[in-house]
């Protein structure tokens, strides 16, 4: 455990605050983590204990752990709850206007030392660090879904994150077993700026006709070793999310490899969102999940 941090703020319990909340108290820490209303709130708790069980079912967690885990966990709606924590890490939706005003309420009452972190995928922690009166204790912890698995955090350095800021929070995102790679703070980090054109190109494949739902997903998983297709993967994450994102890299870069594709848009606009609604590029409501049609 990172020594000077005893208590972990985790704004969001959606896909990925609740990963990040679990992961967090999986290795030691205290973790409060906050949602709106407490229909979320338990929606996340279920996915928490989901996830332990079926570590403890692959024998990679013990029974013992996992209770310990729940037991460092606190799930509340109250915001000012988390002032009692040493680093707070927001993982809301995607919106630069939501998650200030979210920072405003916290800023004003934390302690001066205390960290603020984003999960944003795409936003300039740039942006949220300069809404707040901390902006050298302002950092970018960037993890992926599934949280639990998933072994990389990309660390996000803005212009105005201290180095002592910087070092705490590699050394938190290490404790918590994961590997690190460092971003300069530009839309997308790393990992998006390269996967984020790929998952696109794959729908305007699709708009195309250049082949199948189920083509194009073997065609990367069984051609490149992918772990899964790139529109299995847009479902995974979200089509709703990869629309943002998309946007938000597209005002960023001004280039056409970023901006949605209008099948992508349209299936927003449906609810299609992937498995988070039972229906994106797939059917989940049955299994195997079977391509939906979509042209
Ligand atoms: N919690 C705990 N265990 C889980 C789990 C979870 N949330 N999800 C899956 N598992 C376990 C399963 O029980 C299984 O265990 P076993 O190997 O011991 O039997 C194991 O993980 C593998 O699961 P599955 O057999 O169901 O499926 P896969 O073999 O396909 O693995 C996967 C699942 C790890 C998700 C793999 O498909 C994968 O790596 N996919 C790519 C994910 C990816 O690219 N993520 C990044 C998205 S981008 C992002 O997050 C950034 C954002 O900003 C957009």
């Amino acid at each position: 455990m990172a020594p000077e941090i005893r208590a972990v703020g985790v704004l969001g319990c959606g896909l990925m605050g609740s990963g990040i909340a679990q992961v967090a108290a999986a290795s030691g820490y205290r973790t409060l983590v906050r949602e709106v209303d407490a229909e979320p709130l338990a929606k996340g708790r279920r996915a928490i204990e989901g996830s332990l069980g079926r570590l403890v079912s692959k024998n990679k967690v013990t029974a013992a752990d996992r209770d310990a885990a729940l037991g460092r966990l606190t799930f509340t709606t109250d915001l000012l709850a988390l002032t009692e924590c040493d680093l707070v890490i927001e993982a809301v939706t995607e919106d630069l206007a939501l998650k200030n005003r979210l920072w405003a309420e916290l800023d004003g009452r934390c302690p001066p030392e205390t960290i603020f972190a984003s999960n944003t995928s795409s936003l300039a922690i740039g942006a949220m660090a300069a809404a707040t009166k901390r902006p050298d204790r302002f950092v970018g912890l960037h993890f992926f879904n599934p949280v639990p698995l998933m072994p990389l955090v990309e660390v996000v350095r803005a212009v105005s994150t201290s180095s002592d800021t910087f070092d705490r929070s590699l050394a938190f995102a290490r404790s918590l077993g994961k590997e690190t790679v460092v971003s300069k703070d530009t839309a997308g980090f790393l990992v998006n700026l390269l996967l984020v054109p790929y998952l696109l190109d794959a729908v305007r494949a699709l708009e195309r006709g250049v082949g199948t739902v189920t083509d194009i997903d073997t065609a990367m998983r069984l051609g490149c070793g992918h772990p899964m297709g790139p529109l299995t993967l847009l479902d995974f994450v979200g089509i709703d999310t990869t629309v943002r994102i998309a946007e938000i890299m597209f005002d960023e870069y001004r280039e056409a490899r970023y901006a949605a594709p209008p099948l992508l848009r349209r299936m927003a606009l449906a609810g299609l969102y992937g498995r988070k609604t039972g229906k994106g590029f797939y059917d989940y409501s049955v299994d195997p999940p079977v391509p939906v049609e979509l042209q």
